[in-house]
């Protein structure tokens, strides 16, 4: 008689490769908001949740916003990086992402310990309102795929809910403008600088760091930005 089947348990990988199987497929249908082609490296995510750990007031807890979080893939390693007392917002339009996001809070081993300390939002993040405040904000938006006028109005909010002396932290992936301007019709390569420029203003007027990750598909920068004290 063949010896009975211990029950499958759900291990971390079972659950990344679901993350990544719903990842490519909303990829697929709306490459415009999700903006890559799989979640983000858990290197990418360490180097965006740095202001988490590097904190002006070791003893006072912090209000964090992640904007655009998927599947999850950073919010995982922000938990990691969290301290008694923090809050996240989770901010994500997509309702695939959000739903199984708020799943995963509520069973998988490396988000439960945060749920008490977390919100799902399944909306676009300028629709949050103004009458809140972060000290972190870590932004996944895809702003390469945004025209100037989306990225300007981004921007405008999360400085509006960001507090004198926060941090936002945001990436993008390297060489895509380089490839575009070789692949893409000219309207899409123009678009696209256009916004790039609107980034680069913000970083020429906040910019306090910036890094490369390779370690991610694809490689990314990332821009670190402080808001000036009052
Ligand atoms: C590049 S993916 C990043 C996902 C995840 N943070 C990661 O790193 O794997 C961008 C995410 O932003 C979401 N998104 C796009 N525009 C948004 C908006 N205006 N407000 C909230 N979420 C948005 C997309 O649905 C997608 O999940």
């Amino acid at each position: 008689m063949a010896a009975p089947q211990k029950p499958l348990q759900s291990t971390g990988l079972d659950s990344r490769l679901r993350d990544a199987g719903l990842f490519v497929q909303q990829a697929v249908r709306t490459f415009r908001a999700t903006g890559a082609v799989a979640p983000s490296s858990r290197a990418l995510g360490h180097a965006l949740a740095r202001f988490v750990d590097e904190r002006e007031k070791p003893d006072a807890p912090l209000a964090i916003m992640e904007a655009g979080a998927g599947t999850g893939a950073v919010s995982r390693v922000i938990a990691q990086h969290m301290r008694e007392g923090d809050t996240i917002d989770m901010v994500e339009s997509n309702p695939e992402f959000a739903g199984r996001l708020a799943d995963q809070l509520a069973t998988a081993p490396d988000l439960n310990p945060i749920a008490d300390s977390a919100t799902v939002h399944q909306m676009l993040v300028t629709d949050l309102g103004t009458d809140r405040s972060y000290d972190v904000i870590i932004s996944g938006l895809p702003f390469a795929n945004f025209t100037a006028e989306e990225v300007r109005e981004i921007l405008e909010y999360y400085f509006t809910v960001l507090r004198p002396g926060g941090h936002l932290s945001l990436f993008g992936y390297l060489y895509t403008k380089q490839i575009k301007a070789v692949v893409a019709p000219r309207e899409d390569y123009l678009r696209q600088a256009r916004s790039s420029w609107v980034v680069e203003e913000w970083v020429n007027r906040y910019g306090i760091g910036t890094e490369r990750v390779m370690a991610n598909l694809p490689p990314a920068w990332i821009q670190h930005l402080r808001r000036p004290e009052e």
